[in-house]
């Protein structure tokens, strides 16, 4: 069974370094993903990053072994992480919505308000956003 795991992050990347850190993140995410067979979604707003990887749990659980050490970002925390039967980025081996400002306006509050209370709530929110933004 392939399994999601979504978390939120705080960028510790200075904002005039941002795009470029970004193109060099997504270039290597999206080659070492391929390979192990990952697909999912990267959103990243001024402050904070929201991520959605899915795959088999060894693959899932290598990436996130070298996400989560990390030196551009801080607080890594898995807000979800569930069995599923079918993926919702197929096509993606990470799809990066672009440092769209906008979508801080709906991603900044589930990001801060992510305690343990909101997980389920924000975890179904965020996902929904990403579908929304890479499938349209
Ligand atoms: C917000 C964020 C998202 C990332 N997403 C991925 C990813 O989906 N896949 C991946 O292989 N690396 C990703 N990386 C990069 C990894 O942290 C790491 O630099 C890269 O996989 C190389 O791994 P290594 O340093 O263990 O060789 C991400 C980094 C950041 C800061």
């Amino acid at each position: 069974m392939e399994k999601s795991l979504l978390y939120v992050s705080k960028s510790l990347i200075a904002p005039d370094r941002k795009a470029e850190a970004m193109r060099d993140i997504v270039m290597v995410a999206q080659s070492r993903n391929m390979s192990l067979g990952v697909t999912g979604a990267l959103i990243a707003t001024d402050s904070h990053f929201a991520q959605l990887l899915e795959g088999t749990p060894e693959a899932i659980e290598e990436v996130m072994g070298s996400i989560s050490e990390d030196p551009r970002h801080t607080d890594v925390q898995v807000i979800q992480d569930c069995a599923i039967e079918r993926r919702r980025f197929p096509k993606w081996s990470m799809a990066y919505s672009g440092l769209a400002t906008y979508v801080a306006h709906y991603v900044e509050p589930l990001l801060s308000d992510a305690s343990v209370d909101h997980y389920p709530d924000n975890a179904r929110q965020l996902t929904r956003l990403m579908d929304k933004l890479v499938n349209g």
